[in-house]
């Protein structure tokens, strides 16, 4: 990167040098512009970071050269530098995406101090805007795979909500995904490159929870031989991840219930107070809100978990993203076991989409891996699927829609279906659909 590049653009020769003299002493690179035309010059050749630009100068003027910067290299922070009467155009340039102005005489240390802010800013945009991107990246290279209306939503949710350090509650049938949601939320954070630790804690009774929570000290309790340190202590910096959370006991729930108001706990059998900075993510597949009505789940705990919900879709909510699943872990799993298979037989696929899925994604990814192990031609066929999908009666096929959803869209996702059950039978389609099979085409091309 070198050292931050700052363009001076003022037909005064005396002030670009003295401007010049001051900043370079500071350790930037700075260049000189004797009017705006030759501003936009260098600014399209020559990684420039932040410009200076006086409002009046011969030719194309402060302002118009702030408007063509804006368009032409948008990610340049700009300081106005305005004259004596030029104090309106200075708020004018504000509003038009000017980071600051300065009035001349320049005085050396607000124009230190404005530079170094200006750069500060661009650095923070830049790094969000990098942010952003990994995160698009992370999306788009399939690490959460589909294509539905339903999980669309869900992916947009994590990307807005992701750089927050907001407490994200994820809720979700068994399978769905919930897992893959909060890692999501993880690497999107600012918190990426730090520690990502899950607990489950529906897994270990009450103390041994609590000990793998918080930690202990040596002699806390029998067998606490040497000091250990607890989760929330390895995720600090990064993201802790309370898995099964619907499933913590009341004690549990009070303990965490302090750490999330003051974040500070204690280890088992110590006096003295931890603080850590640790997103805490949960995820269930429970209803909350249902086991507080039960009295099962602290009421107060609940709203303090309850920030942001990210709701996963069960699978048979979003039946489009299974034949795009079912391909994906087919690569996955023909790769692990060295076997080549190029697909499904289509009654196979048809299958697939048909059955209901209560085990959601995982019982999908199961069938398949064990379709690809038993497979014996190069196209997994109807044979190749548990019992339990092959012979699944036939439901009825429904399609999910979200309320809210445009008309003209309904309407194209039930042809879209319909046409899939009658695996492109357009007659047929129409049929079931009560409409004239010319309707249907002209629909399609629209
Ligand atoms: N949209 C998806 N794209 C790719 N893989 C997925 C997707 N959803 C789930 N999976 C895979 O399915 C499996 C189950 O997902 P995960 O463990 O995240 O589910 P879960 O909701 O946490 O389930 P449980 O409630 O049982 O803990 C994982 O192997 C995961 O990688
Ligand atoms: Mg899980």
């Amino acid at each position: 990167m070198g050292e931050p590049t700052v363009l001076v653009a003022d037909d005064e020769i005396g002030l670009r040098e003295s401007v010049e003299r001051t900043l370079r002493r500071e350790g930037f690179r700075v260049l000189q512009a004797e009017d705006g035309q030759a501003a936009l010059d260098a600014l399209r050749q020559s990684g420039v970071d932040l410009l200076l630009a006086d409002l009046r100068m011969p030719g194309l003027d402060g302002l118009e050269l702030l408007r063509a910067a804006k368009l032409l290299t948008p990610e340049v922070e700009v300081i106005v530098l305005s004259g004596h009467g030029t104090v309106e155009e200075a708020v004018q340039a504000m509003k038009e995406g000017a980071y600051d102005f300065l009035t001349k005489p320049l005085e050396r240390a607000h124009l230190v101090r404005a530079v170094r802010q200006a750069l500060e800013h661009r650095a923070l945009v830049l790094e969000n805007r990098s942010l952003q991107r990994r995160l698009d990246e992370l999306v788009g290279a399939g690490e959460i795979i589909g294509e539905s209306a339903a999980i669309r939503q869900v992916l947009a949710l994590v990307k807005q909500v992701a750089p927050s350090a907001s407490t994200v509650l994820i809720q979700g049938e068994s399978g769905t995904g919930k897992e893959l949601v909060a890692r999501a939320l993880h690497e999107g954070s600012p918190r990426g490159g730090r520690p990502f630790i899950r607990v489950n804690c529906a897994a270990l009774p009450e103390t041994l929870l609590e000990s793998e929570l918080f930690g202990y000290e040596r002699g806390a309790f029998t067998g606490a031989a040497a000091r250990k340190e607890g989760r929330f202590e390895l995720a600090d910096g990064g993201t802790l991840l309370l898995d099964e959370v619907g499933d913590l006991s009341a004690v549990t729930q009070a303990k965490l219930l302090r750490v999330l108001q003051e974040g500070e706990f204690e280890r088992l059998g110590a006096t003295k107070t931890l603080r850590v900075d640790v997103r805490i993510v949960v995820a269930t597949n429970r209803d909350l809100a249902l086991l507080v009505k039960e009295g099962r789940f602290r009421e107060d705990l609940y709203y303090r978990l309850n920030v942001i919900t990210i709701e996963v879709p069960p699978l048979r909510e979003r039946a489009e993203d299974i034949p795009l699943l079912a391909q994906h872990f087919l690569c996955v799993h023909a790769a692990k076991n060295h076997r080549t298979i190029d697909g499904f037989t289509e009654a196979a696929l048809a299958r697939l989409r048909a059955y209901p899925w209560p085990g959601n994604v995982r019982e999908l990814e199961h069938a398949v891996e064990r379709a690809v192990v038993l497979a014996r031609g190069s196209l997994i066929d109807l044979a190749d699927l548990p019992p339990a999908v092959s012979q699944a009666e036939p439901v009825a096929r429904v399609v999910a829609i979200p309320l809210g959803m445009p008309l003209d869209e309904v309407e194209q996702r039930l042809i879209e279906e319909t046409l899939a059950l009658t695996k492109g039978n357009k007659e047929l389609a129409a049929k079931l659909l009560g409409i004239a099979s010319r309707t249907i085409y002209r629909k399609l091309k629209e």
